[in-house]
């Protein structure tokens, strides 16, 4: 398939629901994709939508090949992409291969298919990305297991060929019923040292953030395994050569070579959690484009403080303006197209890691409820009579115009993108392709348009719709987009 320009993550339990139980579902998302399609995305991309026990937002699968009840029915899936299809739209599913919910029956019925410490405790001093060890003791066998993250996510064995192939299986399954790709979570995790050494302490070179935890230790035996792409060899094989395969790999992007032999794209977390300065960010951007466009560009995820918090509140228009001019694939969570911001989650929280924050739901109106639910919410709106899609689609001014325009306009950028030198103190700015100039002022004070703008026409402000010339000088958190004449 083609590779998709856009691609929009939809959390599935907060984007609509339909049947006033307070959480999204399938038949919810469904009814609101005709908003995906006229945002101008090419693909949607679900997070996982499995039964699930929720100790990790259904990133704990009991069963890949199904639908949690709570979402609906197998039959709600095929509903779901045959009217996505209709729309113009491809469907990715988020597919969770590295570890599975304690309650998936394949840990009782095939526990050979997960990392056991032959000893009576910890084989090796991995800890968990989520804090603590990687190790924990399974109170039936008495026998200790892996787990990457939660001890409720015991990690499969890859090096049991029965586990590629109970995996093929599932991608299989999902393609014959007509999806047409996968996020791929945590995939620098499938493979691990196969004696399990220690992790030698850390050196200070992930240059990610990680949890202080996980952060002691140089990650060397436990991901990212020299023989990796032999298991992502069984997974291209078996999603076909034409499925779009988007991979999580949480490593700098020096280190995705491997993983881009068998994926389309990688996600490029250098940006996305690069400070929010010109110099940063044009450095994490050269340091992905060495692949070409085989980085996805992400600013935002249900895993991360969102764009006001990361960026500031005066700077989401900027970052739509970077982020959506990037060259080849880039990604938006629900909610970014109108500047949804973080909430409070819940007491006591769903989500131990605190990412519940960034989880509250879609906001489609100004009622109390956004229009999300006829049911009391699984997570309280935010603020929806702040900022919500009805009210922006009436606004020509609004960020989900933005995102819009911005949105149609990158298929009329080239593939080419070089910065330019010399712009003043806060500002980024390129060339892209042969016509096009973008600048944004990431400072916090009014700085000059870069010169090459001059005299180019104007082809969109960040903040004027209306605007017809290059402003002479950007205030914080502007940008523009301007053709050469
Ligand atoms: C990455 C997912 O985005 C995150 O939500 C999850 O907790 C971990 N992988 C573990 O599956």
């Amino acid at each position: 398939m083609s590779a998709p320009r856009l691609v929009y993550q939809v959390y599935p339990r907060s984007f609509q629901d339909s049947n006033g139980d307070g959480e999204g579902d399938l038949a919810g998302i469904a009814r609101r994709l005709d908003h995906v399609a006229a945002l101008g995305a090419d693909a949607v991309w679900l997070s996982p939508i499995y039964p699930s026990p929720l100790a990790d937002g259904g990133y704990d699968v009991a069963d890949h090949t199904a639908v949690d009840p709570r979402f609906g029915t197998l039959a709600d899936a095929d509903a779901l992409v045959a009217r996505a299809h209709d729309l113009g739209l491809k469907v990715l599913l988020d597919v969770v291969p590295c570890h599975t919910s304690i309650e998936h029956r394949w840990f009782r019925q095939h526990p050979d298919w997960y990392v056991w410490s032959d000893r009576d405790g910890p084989q090796n001093n991995w800890r968990s990305t989520f804090g603590g060890p990687a190790w924990s003791r399974d109170p039936v066998s008495g026998r200790w297991y892996l787990h990457s993250f939660h001890p409720e996510q015991p990690d499969l064995d890859w090096r049991n060929p029965d586990v590629p192939r109970a995996m093929a299986g599932v991608l299989r399954r999902w393609r014959e019923r007509g999806v047409d790709g996968f996020r791929l979570d945590a995939i620098d995790r499938l493979m691990k040292d196969p004696e399990l050494r220690d992790d030698p302490p850390a050196d200070g070179r992930v240059g990610l953030p990680l949890g202080e935890d996980d952060a002691s230790l140089e990650h060397v035996h436990s991901v990212d395994a020299p023989d990796i792409g032999d298991a992502l060899a069984v997974l291209r094989d078996a999603a076909g050569d034409d499925a779009f395969l988007v991979g999580e790999v949480f490593l700098p992007s020096d280190r995705l070579r491997p993983y881009l032999e068998h994926l389309d794209v990688c996600f490029g977390f250098e940006l996305f959690h690069a400070p929010w300065t010109a110099e940063a960010v044009r450095a994490a951007i050269e340091g992905s484009l060495v692949h070409g466009e085989r980085v996805a560009w992400v600013l935002s995820n249900h895993d991360f403080p969102r764009l006001p918090a990361r960026v500031g509140a005066a700077h989401v228009r900027a970052a739509a303006l970077l982020l959506l001019t990037l060259p080849g694939v880039a990604f938006v969570f629900q909610g970014d197209e109108i500047g949804m911001v973080d909430g409070p989650g819940s007491n006591p929280p769903h989500d131990r890691q605190g990412r519940d924050a960034h989880r509250h739901p879609m906001q489609w109106d100004g009622s109390p409820t956004g229009g999300f639910t006829t049911g009391t919410p699984w997570l309280p709106l935010v603020d929806p009579a702040e900022r919500n899609v009805a009210a922006q689609e009436r606004d020509p001014r609004s960020l989900l115009a933005l995102y819009r325009d911005l949105i149609g306009l990158r298929r009329e950028l080239g593939e080419e993108m070089a910065f330019l030198d010399a712009t003043a103190p806060g500002v980024l700015a390129c060339r892209r392709g042969a016509d096009h100039l973008v600048a944004l002022n990431l400072g916090d004070r009014l700085a000059a348009t870069p010169e090459p703008l001059a005299g180019a026409e104007l082809v969109r402000a960040t903040a004027e719709p209306d605007a017809t010339a290059v402003p002479a000088a950007l205030e914080p958190g502007q940008g523009v987009l301007a053709r050469r004449r």
